[in-house]
């Protein structure tokens, strides 16, 4: 190759001193138009390609992506059967999945019938997306056993179904203020990795009352009830770990809840130890674990989720809501809220007006078939979109995170 190239060259500086000035500017003409008409072929063919494009947009619509799916904990106590049942029933929807725990307390009568309802009901039988934690779980009052058998059941989620993106944890004194439909289409815009836990190092009256005493929950190691109780000396504030605290509801990323479950990094496992001597560990544990992580800490909202209505300071317990809680429920845009009395009006006028729930039946959702609705399983991924709920929620979720101070409120 390299000796032939001066001989072509050559033989091209020959040919060039032959041609006439009139065949040189006839081959420039040739030349301007061939440029001319393949940037004329390009363009049309840019034009023709966006009608395309357009044209199969219009006709055929991109596959939507699937929405996310919640994994949620119902636990109650003694006498929630029913109240559970009802909130069960308020939340469900075959896309998602759900554990439901009636603690040691409630009487092995209430307990069976839990069990018969969940076996003996047609849609959950065929799709199989509820379980019952059957071996009760002994739950203290303001003791670490509650947060044990919140992890116990984000566990037993985590095995048994393997594709959720959010675990939530209601009680059966919570109750949902939109549908799961609204809930399926307004968090799947969102960044699956988030996770709303409402939290601050700012312990206030907490410091003094609840982080630095020691209590001990019988929960742990007796099998009658009692409660937890406090032993002396009191410790001091930890140096190795910051503390946060906040409320006990959450919804937690998959990815969170693998990493505190399955603990390859010490730190879930050590502060859980840390925690079992403190009053309300379920006040603590996600925040301290969280914000002591640095690769989770982007990915925390500052938010619980819930409309609770305080007692006035201290703001120990929430207060029980009312028929005319109703308007500040709806403006406050929330999913979920907590606490009601079993069987309050106000939870038929949430059915009504914002569920579209009847007694004794399912939410209703776009994946309702059958006679009488939902009676059947139809497309469990056809989510009814447009909804006010929906609309509210997905504002409020832009509100709060895609708002400017999103960051900032990130474990200060
Ligand atoms: C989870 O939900 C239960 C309601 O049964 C609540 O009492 C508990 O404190 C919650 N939070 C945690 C972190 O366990
Ligand atoms: C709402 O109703 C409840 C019970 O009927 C009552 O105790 C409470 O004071 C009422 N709250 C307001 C703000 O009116
Ligand atoms: C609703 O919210 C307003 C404004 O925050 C408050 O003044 C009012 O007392 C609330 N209503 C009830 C029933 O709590
Ligand atoms: C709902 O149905 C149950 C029985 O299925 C009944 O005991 C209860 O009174 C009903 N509640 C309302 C508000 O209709």
């Amino acid at each position: 190759m390299m000796d032939k190239l001066p001989a072509n060259m050559e033989s091209l500086n020959v040919e060039r001193k032959r041609v006439s000035p009139r065949t040189i500017s006839l081959m420039i003409c040739l030349f301007l138009f061939a440029i001319f008409f393949s940037f004329w072929m390009n363009s049309s063919l840019e034009s023709i390609k966006r009608l395309y494009v357009e044209e199969t947009k219009t006709t055929k619509p991109q596959p939507q992506p699937q929405p996310p799916r919640f994994a949620y904990l119902i636990s109650g106590s003694s006498g929630d059967l029913d109240q559970l049942w009802r909130v069960l029933q308020a939340v469900y929807h075959p896309w998602n999945y759900y554990v439901v725990h009636l603690e040691k307390e409630s009487s092995m009568e209430e307990r069976l019938e839990l069990a018969s309802r969940v076996e003996k009901d047609a849609i959950f039988s065929k799709v199989k997306n509820v379980v019952m934690i059957t071996k009760a779980n002994m739950v203290t009052y303001g003791g670490p056993t509650m947060l044990s058998n919140t992890l116990h059941a984000c566990a037993l989620l985590l095995k048994r179904f393997k594709d959720w993106d959010w675990f939530i944890n209601l009680s059966a004194t919570d109750y949902p203020l939109v549908t799961q439909d609204d809930l399926l289409h307004a968090f799947s815009g969102l960044k699956r990795d988030l996770n709303f836990i409402e939290h601050t190092s700012e312990l206030g009256w907490k410091e003094a009352a609840r982080a630095m005493p020691l209590i001990i929950d019988p929960g742990l190691h007796k099998n009658t009830k009692s409660h937890i109780f406090g032993v002396s000396p009191k410790r001091d504030l930890p140096t190795a770990f910051k503390l946060f605290t906040g409320s006990a509801y959450a919804i937690l990323s998959r990815e969170f809840a693998e990493y505190v479950i399955y603990g390859w990094d010490n730190l879930p496992r050590t502060l859980l130890m840390y925690y079992s001597n403190i009053d309300c560990a379920d006040e603590w544990y996600f925040q301290t674990t969280i914000c002591n992580s640095p690769e989770f800490v982007q990915t925390v909202v500052n938010q619980n989720m819930h409309y609770i209505t305080w007692d006035t300071p201290p703001k120990m317990h929430p207060e029980f809501l009312h028929i005319n809680d109703t308007a500040n429920m709806t403006a406050s845009y929330l999913p979920f809220a907590r606490k009601f009395k079993h069987n309050d009006i106000v939870l038929n006028k949430i059915d009504s007006e914002l569920l579209g729930r009847r007694n004794g039946s399912f939410t209703p959702g776009g994946w309702c078939a059958g006679k009488p609705c939902c009676s059947k399983v139809g497309n469990p991924t056809k989510i009814k979109r447009g909804e006010p709920g929906a609309e509210r929620l997905t504002r409020l979720l832009a509100r709060i995170v895609y708002s400017a101070e999103f960051r900032d409120r990130q474990c200060k």
